[in-house]
């Protein structure tokens, strides 16, 4: 235990810190810890591997964050459905058309379980955003898996016609991950109308706020079959707080609510707070927005000049292939304390790159560039 605290006041770059408990005691009011760790004047690792938000959490979350911490004996009685009422308002919608999950990855659960109900299989493309699916073949669903279009965008009309009279659910991730890639809005609508008369429709619009795009969560108001996720983890900043949401038709809602013991109770205050906080905080969502498309541009731009071939991304993380890159890529990531991800596909060699700030697009730059080495 104690080693654990060891390493990770060591991680956090405050490893002097735990040498005496007296020390300890100056850790509680020293600034928060996530700013030195990512900073990149400590010496520490870039982390560009889960397409976190490297400003975040905003200014308001965090002062919510801490005037709530003194709250936590209580449970989140009130706070849950303040949430729920301004997310409500957000999306124009009413409160039982919204429930909250820790983190979107539990909203998916819960709709991957209530599709699960009757078995059959599931169709997703690839690649995609897959780490639901798992509970879906663990609860002994068989998975159909749909190629992207050549530029890496999902294949609408070929995910329709996979469908399966035994398919229970069909997934979408809008943008998509790991490619940044967006469907037109209009095409998107008669998808998710054509898909819902046979299955489960479940859009993930994690990263929806980085784009212009319109969200889908009208059409929640009508249809039955189709669940909206998003999430705070992604614009909001609020990753490790884990706190999400889905959208649907409060007959839908009724039904994702019975698969979790207890319906919107799994968040503690202290989160519940900071998403309040970050849907009024404009100005991070804002700023978060423009710097993030400035590193972006800059990234592409000098990841083309080193001939690293990048699908244009709406996103806040950049798909690029390697297949005309000699040098180990991932070794030169390694020699420069920068966390990646893999290689999603073989054929072409594509990987996938969060945008962090720019400095750490500068650094992730001069360690693969090889005139630089
Ligand atoms: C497309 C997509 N959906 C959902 C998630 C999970 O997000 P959360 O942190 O809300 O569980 C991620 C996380 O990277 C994601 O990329």
């Amino acid at each position: 235990m104690l080693s654990n605290r060891r390493n990770w006041l060591r991680q956090m770059g405050l490893g002097a810190l735990s040498i005496g408990a007296s020390r300890l005691n100056g850790f509680a009011s020293a600034p928060p810890a996530y700013i030195p760790r990512y900073n990149l004047a400590d010496g520490q690792s870039v982390r560009l591997s889960s397409n976190e938000n490297p400003y975040g959490p905003s200014p308001m979350a965090r002062a919510a964050m801490s005037e709530y911490i003194t709250a936590s004996n209580r449970y989140s009685w009130q706070l849950g459905p303040d949430l729920i009422t301004a997310l409500a308002q957000k999306n124009n919608l009413t409160a039982d058309h919204i429930i909250l999950g820790a983190g979107s990855t539990q909203v998916l659960d819960l709709a991957s379980r209530l599709a699960a109900l009757n078995k059959g299989s599931f169709v997703m493309s690839f690649p995609t955003y897959p780490y639901w699916s798992a509970t879906l073949e663990n609860l002994g669903m068989k998975k159909i898996s749909v190629p992207l279009t050549a530029d890496k965008k999902n294949d609408l009309s070929a995910i329709l016609k996979a469908i399966q009279p035994d398919t229970q659910l069909v997934y979408l991730c809008n943008p998509n991950n790991p490619t940044g890639t967006i469907c037109n809005h209009e095409e998107l609508v008669h998808f998710v109308e054509e898909a819902s008369k046979k299955a489960w429709v479940l859009v993930d619009e994690a990263y929806i706020d980085f784009t212009s795009e319109r969200s889908l969560s009208s059409l929640v108001n009508e249809n039955k079959k189709l669940v909206i996720a998003r999430t705070f983890s992604k614009i909001y900043g609020l990753a490790g707080a884990r706190i999400g949401y889905a959208m649907a038709h409060p007959a839908t809602i009724e039904q994702l609510s019975r698969m979790q013991s207890w319906p919107n109770g799994d968040i503690s205050v202290v989160s519940t707070a900071a998403a309040i906080a970050s849907l009024k905080d404009e100005k991070f969502v804002k700023e978060t927005h423009a710097l993030n498309q400035h590193a972006r541009r800059y990234t592409i731009e000098q990841m083309e000049r080193l001939n690293i071939p990048c699908i244009p991304s709406h996103t806040n993380f950049i798909y690029f292939s390697l297949a005309n890159h000699q040098p180990d890529f991932f070794e030169q990531l390694k020699q420069n304390n920068i966390l990646g991800t893999g290689i999603y596909e073989e054929q072409g060699k594509w990987s996938r790159i969060t945008v962090g700030t720019l400095p750490e697009m500068q650094k992730l730059i001069s360690a693969i560039d090889t005139a630089h080495a």
